[in-house]
């Protein structure tokens, strides 16, 4: 099993569709094991988006992101990061297909509504930042596991 961290940015927030996202991840299958809601200090956006420090929009990316609050999510699933990334779409939201977040609900290419970890090492990093107490990942068992995958070939 794989987890990510997802962030429903201050647009998704401001506009409403935080439900409506959350139920995307839920329905497809992925395990919600963190959820929480804050206007997250700077210092924790500057760190997440650091790869980013040289590059122009960063300043701006900065402001928006502290700009309202931000819900944070850690879902777990086999090939969570990847799933994640397929159902968040394209950066541009215009040009992100239709069927996922971006290309349904969004119009922009900056408030693209959702952050979605990259790479195992990006998700382990950004996991760490969000959710910094061990405590707020919770272990639980889902009942409906044996049916969202074939447990012979997947779950071993
Ligand atoms: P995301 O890919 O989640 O993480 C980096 C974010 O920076 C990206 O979403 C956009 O919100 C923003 N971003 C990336 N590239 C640009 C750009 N060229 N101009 C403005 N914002 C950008």
């Amino acid at each position: 099993m794989e987890r990510t961290l997802v962030l429903f940015k201050p647009d998704a927030v401001q506009r409403g569709l935080a439900g409506t996202i959350l139920t995307r991840f839920e329905a497809k299958g992925l395990k919600l094991i963190g959820l929480k809601l804050r206007q997250f200090p700077e210092e924790t956006i500057r760190e997440h988006y650091a790869v980013h420090k040289e590059r122009p929009f960063y300043e701006r990316l900065v402001e928006y992101m502290t700009s309202g609050p931000v819900t944070a999510l850690a879902l777990e699933g086999l090939d969570a990061i990847a799933v994640v990334r397929r159902l968040v779409g394209a950066t541009n939201s215009r040009e992100a297909d239709p069927g996922t977040i971006r290309g349904d609900l969004g119009m922009s290419f900056s408030n693209n509504l959702v952050h979605a970890s990259d790479s195992q090492e990006a998700a382990a990093q950004e996991l760490g930042l969000f959710f910094p107490d061990a405590a707020e990942i919770v272990e639980w068992t889902q009942n409906l596991e044996p049916w969202i995958y074939n447990t012979a070939e997947e779950l071993g």
